[in-house]
C-alpha cells in the first residue's frame, strides 16, 4: 500500500504520519515512514539546496529539476524496493506537492509537470492520498511558532517565507487536484484537534483501502 500525505506548511501532516504509522505498526502491517525532499542521503543534500533561504535566487526550473532529482533516488532507494517488499509505505509529499507548489503556485506549465512524473515516477500512483487543508494563515502561523521554538530549523524556512498569496495558491491548487481525483483523495479537516484529524484519517483509510486498522486514539479501539 503507498499512502502519501499533502498539505500546506504548518498543517500537521508530518505529526499524524507518525501516528499513523504507529497505528498500522499495532495492527500487524510492516510499514515503513519516509519523505520527500530529503529521505535518502543524496536527498538529504537536494533538501538542504531547496530549502535553504539564502537560495533565494533559485530558478523556478531548477527547483522543479531538485524535486524531481530527490524524487528519482527516493523512488529508486527506498519508495519501489519497500513496496516490492510487501510494506505499507507512507510518504510525506510527493508527486502532488509538485504540480501544486512548481505548477499552481510557481506557474509551471502542467504538460512539463506532467512529463517530467511520466519519466520519474512512471506509472507508480498512490493508492490514497490524504490531504491536510487549512486556511493558510493559521497553518503559516504555526509554521512559524516552530520556527521560533526550534522545532524546525532556520535553515529549511525558504518556503515559509514565501507571502501569504502563495500558499492560498498552494491550498487552491490541492483543492483542485482533490476535486480532480476524488477517488484518490480523502480531504481532511486539518483545523481540528490532533485528536478529531487522527480519528478523520484513520476512519478515511479503513473506508477508502477496505482495512480494519483499530488502535489507540481511533474509535474502533
Ligand atoms: P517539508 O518537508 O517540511 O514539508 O518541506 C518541504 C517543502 O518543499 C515544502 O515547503 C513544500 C516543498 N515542496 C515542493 O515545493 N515541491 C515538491 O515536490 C515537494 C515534495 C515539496
Amino acid at each position: 500500500m503507498f499512502i502519501t500525505f499533502e498539505g500546506i506548511e504548518g498543517s500537521g501532516k508530518t505529526t499524524q504520519i507518525e501516528r499513523v504509522s504507529a497505528c498500522f505498526d499495532e495492527n500487524g502491517y510492516d510499514t515503513v515512514v519516509t519523505r520527500e525532499p530529503g529521505d535518502t542521503l543524496i536527498g538529504k543534500k537536494i533538501r538542504a539546496i531547496l530549502l535553504d533561504p539564502d537560495n533565494r535566487g533559485m530558478s523556478d526550473l531548477c527547483e522543479l529539476f531538485l524535486y524531481g532529482a530527490d524524487r528519482a533516488q527516493h523512488l529508486f532507494e527506498v519508495v519501489v524496493p519497500s513496496l516490492n517488499a510487501g510494506k505499507t509505505v507512507l510518504c510525506d509529499r510527493f508527486t502532488d506537492a509538485t504540480t501544486v507548489y512548481q505548477g499552481a503556485a510557481r506557474g509551471i506549465a502542467r504538460e512539463l509537470i506532467d512529463t517530467i512524473h511520466s519519466v520519474v515516477v512512471k506509472d507508480l500512483r498512490p493508492d490514497l492520498t490524504i490531504l491536510f487543508d487549512l486556511d493558510p494563515a493559521i497553518g503559516l502561523e504555526r509554521a512559524f511558532s516552530a520556527l521560533e521554538d526550534g522545532e524546525r530549523s532556520v535553515d529549511e524556512a525558504r518556503f515559509e517565507q514565501e507571502a501569504l498569496g502563495f500558499h492560498q495558491q498552494v491550498r487552491q491548487g490541492y483543492l483542485a487536484l482533490a476535486g480532480a481525483e476524488k477517488e484518490r483523495f480523502l480531504v481532511v479537516d486539518a483545523s481540528g484537534t490532533p485528536e478529531q484529524v487522527f480519528g478523520e484519517i484513520v476512519s478515511g483509510i479503513n473506508n477508502r483501502l477496505g482495512i480494519d486498522l483499530r488502535g489507540k486514539g481511533t474509535s474502533a479501539s
